[in-house]
């Protein structure tokens, strides 16, 4: 609910469990009063204490009061240059060649329903499900205006953000920086916790405590990135899975960004969180408009799961899009660890044969089936098939996928091109390069300029044809290197700092014309694994792949970081052959079933090779993912353990809305001596329920199963695994 209290000049947003106050104050700046647990809130600015602090500057309309500072006061979006020496939301270059922004306040609309954004994602939301409210603020001195957009989905304790600025001078005006998110505490008692890591290790949680000055987190790479998340938290001291006070703030973009927490001189702290500073500068001529990518923000006081579910259940019912929001995705399976580039059409069929045999549904061909891609050197460009390799095409392929009883799906990487194909040879300037200068390679790649619209419509051309040519049920957008060079032949040189940001535009246009012309295609992300998983992917692409280490004990790790913000069901996960193919590990096929059912479930490994036992143990793995599918991608998700830690199990846990239904995973590491045995302690039953487990006859109470636990097996091997399914009486 949006109150505005007109008297007061507040504006107060409420969801079930918090609020988030700000108030414009006698200078029409607007403070940002609070955000956190739910209170009978009253204005809240009587918490803020003015004060002459030296060195901290009075706005020229104050007077002689030396008592009113920006450099102290919370605010709602960070000003720069006038006052306040703390992170800046917003940077305005001036044609006089001044950098400075101050925004005053001039005005607000109420709307029911949640704002869209034109050409980026963002969560959506009906006119019973959100409200939205925008805050006109203007630079006037600048000729600037910025409104500030807020969406509050109330049951879910989910506000969105995002800030559009517009230039209503005569002259251009060069926006230098353009945060999503502001948020000003007046306490630095907090850690920060961010996700961390690189290519196959993705999203390792990193938690610490905020210390006097800035620390930050971002990408410089064009994409989200392996490296760091655009999703941070800050919490209590002492919060953790079941209690205490935390933030989560993740951004919707898939480029380049920033998350920066700076924890200022009088115990103060502000996290600002956008697209990254470092590279952009948009230029906004006269009448222009430059929206930000949207951040969106949960605060919990029950710890990191309560505020993860509320992540979950937001991201599930208000970014994922058809057409599987509703109906259960394939089982998959895919071939690029079992064959890599080396196959036939005999052999894909052939996998497919197997893989139908075990129940799965939708057989994926990887990389490699296009132009004279037999490496990883060549071909990328050429979106045609290799008939070579493929004889009659994708028409005899498919159809004989088709008889096998499995829909088709294929990989693409529209993106980039290598050197070696028609594409580059005809058009060797379409790629990033910076004039004078030969672009660095990832991967032997170069990458499409994907800012300009003839470039995208070409690759597109080329990916209709193939996407028309036969049934494709699904296609895997992989993206495998870093974006350098940047530089766009199409625009101006004052106009260079905007080509990270339009080549993002670029991805999710393409991206969107593939939703809206084959509705149908079920679209997973990829960029050598988990390199781009963020909120902005999850719009166009309900599932990302989480990482090329396909190793369930590594995947118990980088699962459980995906996990504090995005739903299991949008974590791509596979089982593969061992000994792995990233770590040489050997785990048992059942833990390796175990652990990737919990997300976006596939296998991808050469079944042929399967002994009759593997064979069954696999038939019954499918046929438990594809019945607890709606437990496992719709219910509510518990983290009983810490992979990091030292627990002897990793176990996580999936209820059932109506808490009438559970199921319990539990992994555990390598042996050790005389190990104790572990009393299991669940989340998020009923405690008055009797619940049956494995269907056997012994019941339990929820409350002994929360509270006194459940006894697990002694640990016989190396990462043996159990699974648990809850049913109530
Ligand atoms: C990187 C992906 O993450 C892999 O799964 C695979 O598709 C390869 N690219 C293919 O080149």
């Amino acid at each position: 609910m949006i109150i505005h209290d007109e008297q007061n000049r507040l504006f107060t947003l409420r969801t079930r469990n918090t609020v988030y106050q700000m108030k414009v104050d006698c200078y029409k700046v607007l403070l940002h009063t609070y955000y956190g647990s739910y209170i009978e809130s009253g204005d809240l600015s009587r918490l803020i204490r003015c004060a002459d602090y030296s060195f901290s500057p009075n706005p020229n309309e104050a007077g002689m009061d030396r008592t009113y500072s920006l450099d102290v006061m919370p605010q709602e979006y960070s000003t720069c240059g006038v006052g306040d020496f703390r992170l800046p939301s917003i940077e305005l270059e001036l044609p006089n060649g001044s950098r400075s922004a101050d925004l005053r306040y001039l005005g607000y609309d109420l709307q029911k329903g949640k704002y869209t954004l034109p050409g980026l994602p963002a969560f959506y939301g009906t006119e019973e499900e959100a409200e939205t409210l925008v805050i006109h603020m203007e630079d006037a001195a600048a000729g600037v205006a910025v409104e500030l957009y807020f969406g509050v989905f109330e049951e879910l304790d989910l506000i969105t953000r995002a800030v559009k600025v517009v230039n209503k001078g005569n002259e251009p005006v060069r926006l230098c920086r353009c945060a999503s998110l502001c948020l000003d505490f007046l306490r630095c008692d907090m850690d920060f916790i961010t996700f961390n890591g690189h290519h196959l290790m993705e999203r390792c949680l990193e938690r610490g405590p905020l210390r006097s000055g800035i620390q930050s987190v971002g990408s410089i790479r064009g994409a989200s990135s392996h490296q760091h998340n655009p999703f941070v938290m800050l919490c209590d001291r002492n919060t953790d899975e079941d209690t205490g006070l935390c933030y989560g703030a993740m951004l919707l973009y898939s480029g380049n960004f920033e998350a920066a927490v700076e924890c200022s001189q009088y115990e103060s702290s502000r996290l600002v969180m956008g697209i990254h500073p470092s590279h952009f500068c948009w230029t906004l001529a006269h009448g222009e408009a430059f929206t930000s990518p949207e951040a969106a923000l949960v605060c919990s006081s029950e710890g990191f799961g309560q505020m993860s579910r509320q992540f979950h259940r937001s991201i599930i019912k208000h970014l994922l899009r058809e057409p599987y929001a509703h109906k259960r995705k394939p089982v998959l399976i895919n071939n690029w660890e079992a064959t890599y580039f080396d196959f036939t059409t005999d052999k894909l069929v052939d996998i497919a044969k197997e893989a139908a045999k075990m129940g799965m549904e939708l057989f994926v061909m990887d990389d490699g089936w296009f132009g004279s891609r037999n490496d990883d050197n060549s071909g990328l460009g050429d979106w045609w098939v290799n008939e070579e390799k493929l004889p009659g095409g994708l028409e005899k392929l498919v159809s004989r996928i088709n008889d096998a009883g499995m829909v088709f799906g294929i990989w693409v990487e529209p993106e980039m091109v290598n050197e070696n194909s028609n594409l580059y040879r005809e058009h060797p300037d379409w790629v990033l390069r910076i004039p004078g200068r030969n672009p660095a390679r990832g991967r032997g790649q170069l990458v499409l300029d994907f800012s300009r619209k003839e470039i995208r419509d070409y690759i597109y051309g080329q990916l209709q044809a193939v996407f028309s040519s036969v049934p494709i049920a699904y296609i895997k957008w992989d993206m495998n290197r870093s974006l350098t060079d940047v530089w766009s032949a199409a625009l101006p040189a004052q106009r260079q700092g905007e080509v990270y940001h339009r080549y993002v535009l670029g991805v999710y246009d393409l991206l969107e014309r593939i939703r809206r012309d084959y509705p149908q295609i079920l679209i997973e992300g990829c960029c050598g694994g988990g390199g781009r998983f963020d909120g902005g992917m999850l719009y166009y692409t309900p599932q990302i792949w989480c990482s090329d280490d396909s190793d369930a004990i590594d995947r118990l790790r980088i699962q459980y970081g995906t996990s504090f913000c995005y739903p299991p069901c949008t974590m791509g996960a596979h089982v593969s052959a061992v000994p792995n193919e990233q770590n040489g590990r050997i785990t048992p096929l059942k833990t390796r079933g175990i652990v990737a059912m919990s997300g976006a479930f596939g296998y991808e490994m050469d079944l042929g090779k399967c002994t009759e036992e593997e064979k069954d143990e696999i038939r019954r793995q499918v046929e438990c993912y594809k019945e607890h599918y709606e437990l496992i991608c719709r219910g509510d998700y518990y983290r009983l353990s810490n992979p990091f830690g030292e627990d002897l199990f990793t176990a996580w846990e999936h209820v059932a809305e109506d808490k009438r239904e559970a199921l319990v995973s539990a992994v555990a590491g390598s042996r050790r001596p005389a190990s104790p045995f572990v009393r299991l302690r669940l989340k998020g039953l009923s405690p008055s329920l009797e619940y049956c487990i494995n269907g056997e006859e012994e019941v339990y109470s929820g409350s002994t199963l929360m509270h006194a636990g459940y006894l697990l097996p002694a640990i016989k091997e190396d990462y043996q695994s159990i699974q648990l399914y809850l049913k109530a009486k």
